[in-house]
């Protein structure tokens, strides 16, 4: 089932996110509905609070820039993937900066410095322990996922001056004012 994607200005997009305790079916619908919703928006990742849901969870599906991974030399775990209770571990000195999006901000790109290499623990969605070491595009997208699980958003990490640019926009974008190519909860669609 497709969800709506909640947009910038609500509160659960600030919300930090709750450890999950344990599976269920429930839980495994979830993870089913939000890869089928990121899948019907385009998006290569996306977390629970986007789709107004508190359990610690995120999935990426990077199979669109296999491509250019194998160039690269980057060969993807298969996909998509589900992260459940992560936690980063270490992260590299090394940054580097590249364009970001996000579903719960259509139409804003902006560039964004991240640690290059992150080490990250979480559970698969079959409860097994797993561990990686994860380093260039795949490590970005984890990082701006792991980032909504704890109420933090993309634009929190560019420069002041590039948010101050922003700033009407994001203003409107938390009255309502949102053109979205998927089904979306604004402020405004929850006061209608
Ligand atoms: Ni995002």
């Amino acid at each position: 089932m497709i969800l709506p994607i909640y947009v910038y200005g609500m509160p659960i997009l600030r919300t930090p996110a709750e450890d999950v305790a344990e599976n269920s079916e429930d839980l495994q619908t979830l993870i089913d509905d939000m890869i089928e919703t990121m899948h019907n928006a385009a998006g290569i990742g996306l977390a629970a609070p986007q789709v107004g849901r508190t359990e610690r969870l995120f999935v990426v599906d990077l199979s669109p820039l296999a491509e250019e991974l194998a160039e690269e030399g980057q060969t993807l775990p298969p996909q998509p993937m589900a992260f459940l209770n992560p936690e980063i571990l270490d992260e590299s000195e090394t940054e580097s900066a590249f364009e970001e999006g996000c579903l719960s901000i259509p139409d804003i790109r902006e560039d964004v410095w991240r640690p290059e290499r992150i080490r990250i623990r979480f559970l698969d969605r079959d409860f097994r322990p797993q561990e990686l070491n994860l380093s260039g595009m795949i490590a970005r997208v984890v990082q701006h996922e792991y980032d909504h699980l704890e109420g933090i958003l993309f634009v929190d990490h560019i420069t002041p001056f590039r948010r101050r640019l922003l700033r009407r926009r994001l203003r409107e974008m938390a009255r309502g004012l949102v053109d979205a190519e998927y089904p979306v909860v604004t402020a405004e669609s929850e006061t209608a």
